[in-house]
């Protein structure tokens, strides 16, 4: 495996492998990898002759008043657990050289991102979306390889993808789950031993929910007032948002017809927290 550290050179590579015709999979994160990032490689390496992974913070898709300087990083162990699922090239810039003095550009995308994550963190998908277009620019994949963890994300880079024509096939990859359910996440670390534990009350409200679609019923604020009530069974989960939307649009729906995304944003003291569960037809 190589580590590339400058976007002269991903270019370069990219350019390379394009004039080539390999099928080159992306794998864009930011780092302090676990197994939720590594199901994204290893369905890539599966898929593709050269596998790229990018690690990088991006500065962009946070806000002023969020993790950015926190935001755990640990190159070395990522580039082990990296290689040790068969990643080619490990592509981890400088903020400086992604955005160097005079950068301007951010993305502007409506109805999908307005909605979730988008409404309480203003500017974020702006950030993803532009980080996004500069990596696939750069790296010129076949396919990318995202996780349903961030499902709205999965949802904004469909739409990006489709709606500018992107030559590149967006592929969405299960949530992996710790084995008491609660979603594997680099910001977990955080978790005190109290926040921790009571944490594994997101899966189970996202379970509530998918028994009572099961059963039948189809009235969201019934759906979204039981999710909201188990997750309120523990002490100190301070609820966001708890949204029953369009799996596409990522628009509130009242009564789910086609496939629809539960979704939740949970604090427990200052770590934020998201889950989704999908619901109907494809899930
Ligand atoms: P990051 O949070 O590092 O996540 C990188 C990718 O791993 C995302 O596609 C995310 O959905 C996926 N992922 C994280 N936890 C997962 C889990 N438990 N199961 C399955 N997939 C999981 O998301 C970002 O970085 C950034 O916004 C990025 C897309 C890299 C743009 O900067």
């Amino acid at each position: 495996m190589e580590l590339i550290k400058t976007v002269e050179e991903m270019a370069a590579l990219g350019a390379k492998l394009r004039a080539a015709n390999t099928k080159v999979g992306i794998v864009p994160t930011m780092g302090y990898l676990h197994e939720g990032h590594l199901a994204l490689a290893k369905e890539a390496v599966a898929n593709n002759d050269v596998v790229v992974m990018s690690i990088f913070v991006n500065p962009i898709q946070f806000g002023p008043t969020e993790d950015l300087d926190q935001y755990p990083r640990d190159l070395a162990g990522d580039m082990a657990k990296a290689e040790s699922v068969g990643v080619d090239y490990v592509f981890a810039p400088q903020p400086a050289d992604m955005y160097p003095a005079g950068y301007a550009t951010s993305v502007d995308m409506k109805i999908v991102t307005e909605s979730l994550c988008g409404a309480s963190r203003p500017g974020h998908f702006q950030g993803v979306c532009a980080v996004i277009i500069k990596l696939f620019n750069l790296v010129q994949p076949t396919n990318a390889y995202f996780g349903q963890k961030d499902g709205q994300q999965l949802a904004v880079i469909r739409r990006l993808a489709a709606d500018l024509n992107m030559p590149v096939k967006i592929n969405g990859v299960p949530i992996v789950r710790e084995a008491d359910g609660l979603a594997k996440s680099s910001r977990n670390v955080y978790l005190d031993a109290d926040c921790r534990s009571q944490a594994v009350v997101l899966n189970q409200s996202l379970q509530v929910a998918k028994r009572m679609y099961d059963a039948g019923e189809r009235d969201a604020g019934l759906i979204k007032a039981a999710v909201r009530a188990h997750i309120e069974t523990a002490p100190l989960a301070e609820v966001e948002y708890v949204e029953l939307v369009d799996a596409l649009t990522m628009q509130p729906v009242l009564r789910p017809e086609s496939q629809v995304m539960l979704a939740l944003a949970v604090r427990f003291k200052t770590t934020r927290l998201i889950d989704n569960i999908l619901l109907g037809e494809d899930d």
